[in-house]
């Protein structure tokens, strides 16, 4: 095992701040956010996605943040070196290896969908004029169903992950953040401007805001919460590592406040760009599915003015967004396998990306109308039955536990000299890690297999 030197460290807390806000804003917002609030009814699934985000996610990701600039090494690592410093049991370091599958998984799939988003700057630049809710639909459709054409854009994007992990954090990944996240916010509120006057706003207000409770199940609600986890990064060890390059001076707190925050606002935005044109144009529906905006915001490009320029531009800000999350993605792997193997960065990050890619290959081939669409496990496809694994088990069970072991398992007196706050903020943070949230999602675990074993 390498001792800590060998890892980078951001050059200021601004960087460090647009790198963690580039892994937390990406398809999971954007993509993910509008289809799975659309399937979970809207509105009150909407509010326990938002209680989940701020009072689950946001003392989570303090607490990973924390671990990792405690441990100064990769996930499994880092846990292996504060168990031991407080006298626990090795077995803690599975949590590094539960976020190092976990993202394994999510970045097999999440490239897929990273290269549908850069083959969409191609089809947006040729413009989507006239296109109908039909056009629309038929054409995503037909793109999803080839079993060749997703898979080379797949392989692209991966491609390009894979080139900027391999230059390491600062060289490639600072750079990335600092300019197109601000442009991608500012184009997504002129998409909510543009959506909103020509679609049907008032209808989108009412779906996303209006707490319908009676559309919320047990399973809508563990999908709120693990869509909050997936769209804040936690428990995959990726904040984990990005704490570890994280200078002593930076206010965790302050900063995991700043990533939930502006997290959740773009989830919003999308959702107020999506949702009046999924109710203002006849035959689009709330819950269509991971090609939600894939289908709506076409519609939109074709119609405005410009739109053969603003069009290319968000597909194309949306894949930056997309690389700055999923290279947050591959680089806990990465990590532990330099520290592991004494590999070098290029050869540990080309094999794991290739891997990651393989495994995506089958994510593609099970998608509607191609060639592996009739495999259904537990009834989802390929990739539902990933992102269930991946969103809805593993990070909410990791991140209970990583809450367990830091409210419980290492010293109060080390969490308050890591976190740095006012007593009264840290006895409120302390409370929530160690009681509310740990409890929370448990009683929502709990409800989910008494409901499956009752049926
Ligand atoms: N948060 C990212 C997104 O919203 C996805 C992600 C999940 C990244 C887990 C890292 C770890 O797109």
């Amino acid at each position: 095992m390498a001792g800590s030197s060998q890892h980078a460290q951001w050059s200021s807390r601004w960087a460090f701040l647009m790198a963690a806000v580039g892994s937390a804003v990406g398809l999971g917002n954007i993509w993910k956010f509008p289809y799975v609030a659309g399937q979970g009814g809207g509105g009150a699934f909407v509010l326990v996605y938002l209680i989940c985000a701020f009072m689950i996610g946001a003392p989570c990701l303090i607490a990973e943040l924390s671990l990792g600039r405690r441990g100064q090494m990769s996930p499994v690592n880092s846990m292996t070196k504060i168990a031991s410093e407080e006298g626990r049991s090795k077995a803690w370091s599975l949590l590094g290896w539960s976020g190092i599958v976990g993202a394994f998984i999510i970045i097999s799939f999440y490239s897929l969908v990273g290269g549908w988003v850069l083959a969409y700057i191609g089809k947006a630049a040729m413009g989507f004029t006239g296109w109908t809710a039909a056009t629309s639909e038929s054409t995503f459709n037909s793109f999803i169903a080839e079993p060749f054409e997703p898979i080379v854009y797949h392989f692209l994007f991966m491609a390009i992950t894979v080139g900027i992990v391999a230059r390491g954090v600062q060289g490639g990944l600072e750079k990335a953040v600092e300019v197109l996240m601000p442009a991608l916010f500012i184009i997504l509120i002129l998409l909510v401007v543009y959506s909103g006057v020509t679609g049907n706003f008032d209808a989108a207000i009412k779906f996303l805001f209006e707490p319908n409770f009676h559309k919320l199940t047990v399973n809508n609600i563990l999908s709120a919460m693990g869509l909050a986890f997936f769209s804040l990064s936690l428990a995959m060890g990726s904040m984990m590592t990005y704490g570890s390059y994280l200078p002593k001076s930076v206010n965790i707190p302050r900063s995991a406040f700043i990533i939930t925050a502006s997290d959740s606002m773009v989830a919003l935005l999308a959702g107020l760009a999506i949702f009046p044109i999924v109710f203002g144009y006849p035959g689009l529906e709330a819950s269509k599915g991971p090609g939600l905006v894939f289908v709506t915001l076409p519609i939109a490009f074709g119609q405005m003015p410009g739109g053969t320029i603003v069009g290319p531009l968000f597909f194309a800000l949306l894949g930056v967004a997309a690389i700055t999350s999923s290279i947050s993605l591959l680089e806990p792997a990465v990590s532990y396998m330099e520290e592991r193997m004494g590999w070098n960065r290029i050869k540990t990050t080309a094999t794991m990306g290739f891997a990651a890619f393989a495994l995506g290959i089958f994510s593609s081939l099970g998608q509607e109308g191609n060639v592996l669409a009739n495999v259904h496990i537990f009834g989802l496809s390929i990739m539902d039955l990933k992102d269930y694994i991946a969103s809805n088990i593993l990070m909410p069970i990791g991140a209970m536990f990583m809450m367990i072991f830091v409210g419980w398992f290492v010293s109060r007196k080390a969490m308050m000299e890591e976190l740095a706050i006012q007593d009264k903020s840290f006895r409120v943070w302390y409370f929530l890690v160690r009681y509310v949230c740990p409890i929370a999602i448990a009683v929502i675990f709990a409800n989910i297999i008494y409901a499956t074993i009752t049926g």
